[in-house]
């Protein structure tokens, strides 16, 4: 069975780039308007432009797992029954009231849910006293002060339920940061369930004080030669010689339907807390949203509520590693091309080969090759713009600010970010400018640092 998956799943993806995609390349004129490009080389990020497609027309291009060209469920037939099981176990819960309730009180009472809408007034003065006192609003959607540090928990807990009420005691899942190893270790130690994490040894070693965190809930940390994606692939091997009992918790927006939906349902938690904050903090929407993107479930998890909401701009930002032009990055979808990997179509980082291409960030979080294909998707028709920050430019500790991004939030709002929240934040210094007095922007702090300090010290002292 392995070495089918090994085919079918870990090794399949395909090249499919835009010459032989189904959808036409866009012409020169919609690549004129397109605002996917990276903070290395632009001096500021495009201001607001319409969609490349209108909201009518973007809704006719998405189906049941399938937006526009991207998502799918691109696995060996053998797969199929368990995945469509899968999607109706997740639709009986999206309807079932008592469920419902239970995840509401459960997000309130272990999560420590609603999660505050944070008015970073400091910060948001720093940049003011940049620009003669002039600038937007800041505010900050606090994931990280969720149980267990990140937004990771939001999915970890409900499909922990899931797999809980449909009666598969083992779940087994993958993690890069250790964040959602974190988050499933905790959700499946409340519920009773047993849990494998699979984790690169790289990633064990710069994410440790995750790894012991994970064994004292409970939880076998499995070593997997490679990174995230390895680790990704082995527990799906894992999960396919044990279908029967076991139950593959994926906690990243990646993978063959039902997973990507999954995931971005369970998330859309923050983004429809932060309306109604919003509404209730200022009357009205924030005009950006500000995302970092490794896999998307965090970016989506803050943009799905206001994707219909043409007004609002969305902005993620993903790994820029050592640059773009060093080949050392995570870049995506500011980089990449469409292919399938993991099961769906979406972009993904490969050669002329269709081969992958191995990621690279300081955020373990944000190294993966592929992406999300819903914001694939938001990409392709231009609802969402799609930037990169560097290694560097995350911790941006050599430059002549005044404080990197990162300290600026620790020393300016008391609030220490993971590194993966620091490629948000870095962003700022070039979205803020193209921004009016009294404009507001969300940024998602995804996550908390706590995990990333010896990182961060060694390269910032
Ligand atoms: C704290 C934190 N933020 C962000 C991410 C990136 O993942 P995603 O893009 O799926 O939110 C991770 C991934 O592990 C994470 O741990």
């Amino acid at each position: 069975m392995a070495c089918i998956l090994q085919g079918a799943y870990v090794s399949s993806h395909r090249q499919f780039n835009d010459k032989d995609g189904s959808t036409p390349r866009p012409c020169s004129s919609v690549v004129v308007r397109s605002v996917v490009t990276t903070l290395e080389t632009m001096k500021t990020i495009t201001p607001c432009v319409p969609p490349l497609r209108s909201l009518k027309e973007r809704k006719e291009l998405i189906s049941e797992g399938k937006f526009g060209r991207f998502g799918g469920k691109f696995v060996p037939e053998t797969l199929v029954t368990c995945l469509s099981q899968l999607e109706a176990e997740f639709k009986k819960a999206l309807h079932d009231e008592l469920f419902q309730e239970e995840l509401a009180t459960a997000l309130r009472e272990f999560v420590g849910r609603e999660t505050p809408l944070y008015n970073a007034e400091r910060l948001s003065e720093y940049y003011k006293s940049k620009n003669s006192g002039e600038g937007p609003e800041i505010y900050l959607k606090r994931e990280d002060l969720n149980h267990c540090g990140s937004h990771k928990m939001n999915n970890a807990l409900a499909q922990a339920m899931i797999a809980n009420r449909i009666g598969k005691r083992d779940v087994i899942t993958a993690t890069g940061a250790g964040q959602h190893g974190l988050a499933t270790s905790a959700a499946c130690a409340k519920l009773g369930l047993e849990c494998t994490v699979f984790m690169a040894a790289k990633d064990m070693d710069r994410q440790y004080s995750n790894v012991q965190f994970m064994k004292l809930l409970g939880a076998q940390v499995e070593a997997v030669n490679g990174s995230f994606k390895d680790a990704a692939s082995d527990a799906f091997r894992c999960w396919v010689e044990n279908l029967e009992k076991s139950y593959l918790l994926t906690g990243s927006a990646v993978g063959p339907h039902p997973c990507p939906t999954m995931v971005r349902e369970f998330q859309s938690v923050i983004g429809k807390e932060t309306k109604k904050q919003a509404l209730k903090k200022w009357g009205g929407k924030p005009d950006v949203l500000i995302a970092c993107v490794g896999t998307g479930s965090n970016a989506l998890g803050l943009f799905h509520e206001f994707i219909k909401d043409e007004d609002v701009r969305l902005i993620g930002v993903e790994a820029g590693g050592l640059g773009l032009k060093s080949g050392k990055h995570s870049s995506t979808l500011t980089n990449g091309e469409v292919g399938v990997y993991h099961g769906a179509m979406s972009y993904l980082l490969q050669d002329e080969y269709g081969q992958i291409i191995e990621p690279h960030s300081i955020a373990a979080g944000m190294e993966y090759p592929g992406v999300s294909p819903e914001l694939s998707f938001l990409k392709e028709s231009g609802r969402a713009q799609f930037c990169s920050a560097t290694d560097q430019e995350a911790l941006n500790a050599l430059t002549v600010v005044k404080f990197s991004a990162y300290e600026r939030l620790c020393k300016l709002e008391g609030i220490i970010p993971s590194l993966e929240a620091a490629h948000a934040l870095a962003i700022l210094d070039k979205v803020v400018p193209t921004l009016c007095n009294g404009h507001k922007v969300v940024v998602n702090c995804c996550g908390r640092g706590d995990k990333d300090a010896p990182i961060v010290l060694d390269r910032t002292i």
